[in-house]
C-alpha cells in the first residue's frame, strides 16, 4: 500500500486475535500498522505485535529493496506497536532509535537495553531531516500511554497518529469506521478527553492531507468528519440524538420494563432507542453507546443491598471515564428492599453535569399500573 510517492505501507493485519489488549473482543481482526518513509534517509514508522514479527520483516524488506533503514521512529511503547523494537535494532545494528526520553525508559524495562549509544531523543517541537522532506514531532501524553510521540512530515503533509485516529478491525475490514473508532476509543483512549483535546489543539495548527494511524485506515479524505469526531468524543459531547438503555434483569421483570419503556420512547417520536442487556451484550459496545447519546436509562435489579454486579462494572467502565453531560433516568427493581437507585446515585456521585430525570421507576417485583404510569412519565420527559 503507497501512502504516497515517498512513504509506504508496511503493516500486518491480524486476524487470529481473541481478544484486543486482553478484553475487547474484535470480530474483524485488528491492524498494527507501521509505515517506512524514504527520502536520503529511511525512517521507519513503529514496528508490530510479537507474532507478526517475521511478516513485518518481509513487508520491509519488500518496500526497501536493498536500501537500509537509518531510524525506527518509535511513537508508541505498548508491545502491539512495539514488540519488534529489538528484533528490529539487532537486524539494522546501525540504525538509530528516535523515541521519548519516556519511551527509551520503557525500552530499558522491556528489553533491558534503552539503546543509550544509538538513540536519538525527542521532545514536543522537535525535528529530524530526512533530507528533503522533515519529520516534525508532536508529544501526546496519555493518548494513549505517557510516553506517546506523533510525528509530522510537513513536505507530504502527513500526520502519523499513534493511537490516534484508530479503529479495531483490520486494514481491509468492510465496516463502518466511526461505529469501531469509536469502540476503541471510548474503550482505549476515553478516559483521557482533556489530553485528547490538548492534540487536537496542537494538530488544527498544521496542514494534515492523510492521517497514519498504528491501527485501521490510512484517513486521507474528508478528514474534517474524522476530527469533528474525535472533537465531540474528547469533549464528552453528544455525538447522536437518542436514548439509551442499559439494563440487567434476572426473571425477565426489568427487561419487560425496558421493553415497556422502549416502545413508549419510540412511540414519543425518540429517534434512537439504543437498547443493551448488560449481562450479554459486549460491554465496550454499550460503554460506546452510554458516550455516544446524550441521554441514558440504567434499569437494574438491586442484589445484596447493591446494584446488580453487571450494572455495578458498567457503570465504574463510564466513571472511570469521566463520564459527564448526560440527562439520566432509572428503573430500579426489588422485591422486599429496592436500593438501586440510591446506590446508582451514589455512584456518580463524582459525575459532572449529571441530570436525573425527576421520574425514578420503582418496581416491586414486577410491573403494574402506578409503575407503568411511571415508565410512560419517564418517556415523555426524556423526550
Ligand atoms: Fe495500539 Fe496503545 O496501543
Amino acid at each position: 500500500m503507497k501512502i504516497s510517492e515517498s512513504i509506504k505501507y508496511v503493516g500486518v493485519n491480524d486476524r487470529d486475535i481473541d481478544l484486543f489488549e486482553g478484553q475487547y473482543v474484535v470480530p474483524n481482526g485488528m491492524a498494527y500498522n507501521s509505515y517506512v518513509v524514504f527520502d536520503e534517509k529511511i525512517a521507519v514508522m513503529d514496528t508490530v505485535d510479537a507474532a507478526f514479527g517475521e511478516e513485518w520483516l518481509a513487508n520491509l524488506d519488500s518496500v526497501l529493496g536493498g536500501r537500509k533503514p537509518d531510524y525506527l521512529i518509535v511513537q508508541h511503547m505498548e508491545p502491539d506497536h512495539s514488540a519488534n523494537i529489538d528484533v528490529f535494532a539487532k537486524r539494522y545494528p546501525e540504525a538509530v532509535i528516535v523515541s521519548s526520553d519516556l519511551a527509551f525508559g520503557m525500552m530499558k524495562k522491556f528489553f533491558g537495553t534503552d539503546y543509550a549509544e544509538r538513540r536519538i531523543s525527542v521532545k514536543d517541537g522537535d525535528s529530524l531531516s530526512l533530507g528533503e522532506r522533515t519529520l516534525h514531532f508532536v508529544t501526546a501524553p496519555m493518548v494513549h500511554w505517557p510516553e506517546v510521540i506523533m510525528t509530522y512530515d510537513s513536505k507530504d503533509k502527513v500526520l502519523f497518529s499513534a493511537d490516534g485516529f484508530g479503529k479495531f478491525g483490520a486494514t481491509d475490514a468492510d465496516e463502518d469506521w466511526a461505529c469501531e473508532a469509536r469502540r476503541y476509543y471510548f474503550g482505549i483512549v476515553g478516559k483521557y478527553g482533556m489530553q485528547t483535546q490538548s492534540l487536537l489543539k496542537k494538530a488544527a495548527s498544521l496542514e494534515i492531507n492523510t492521517i497514519c494511524p498504528l491501527h485501521g485506515p490510512v484517513l486521507s479524505e474528508n478528514l474534517g468528519y474524522y476530527i469533528d469526531l474525535y472533537n465531540t468524543w474528547s469533549s464528552y459531547g453528544v455525538e447522536s440524538e437518542g436514548v439509551v438503555i442499559a439494563y440487567t434483569s434476572v426473571y425477565g421483570n426489568t427487561k419487560k420494563a425496558v421493553e415497556l419503556l422502549e416502545k413508549e420512547l419510540k412511540a414519543n417520536g425518540c429517534p434512537k432507542v439504543a437498547v443493551n442487556d448488560l449481562a450479554r451484550c459486549d460491554m465496550a459496545e454499550a460503554v460506546e453507546d452510554a458516550f455516544r447519546y446524550g441521554k441514558i436509562v440504567l434499569a437494574t435489579t438491586t442484589y445484596n443491598s447493591d446494584v446488580f454486579p453487571f450494572m455495578r462494572n458498567f457503570i465504574h467502565e463510564l466513571t472511570e471515564r469521566g463520564y459527564k453531560n448526560r440527562k439520566i433516568g432509572i428503573i430500579e427493581n426489588g422485591t422486599w428492599s429496592p436500593t438501586a437507585a440510591k446506590v446508582i446515585k451514589k455512584m456518580l456521585d463524582g459525575s459532572k453535569n449529571i441530570e436525573f430525570a425527576d421520574t425514578t421507576v420503582t418496581i416491586h417485583s414486577a410491573l403494574n399500573d402506578t409503575t407503568v404510569e411511571q415508565i410512560k412519565a419517564l418517556a415523555k420527559e426524556l423526550c
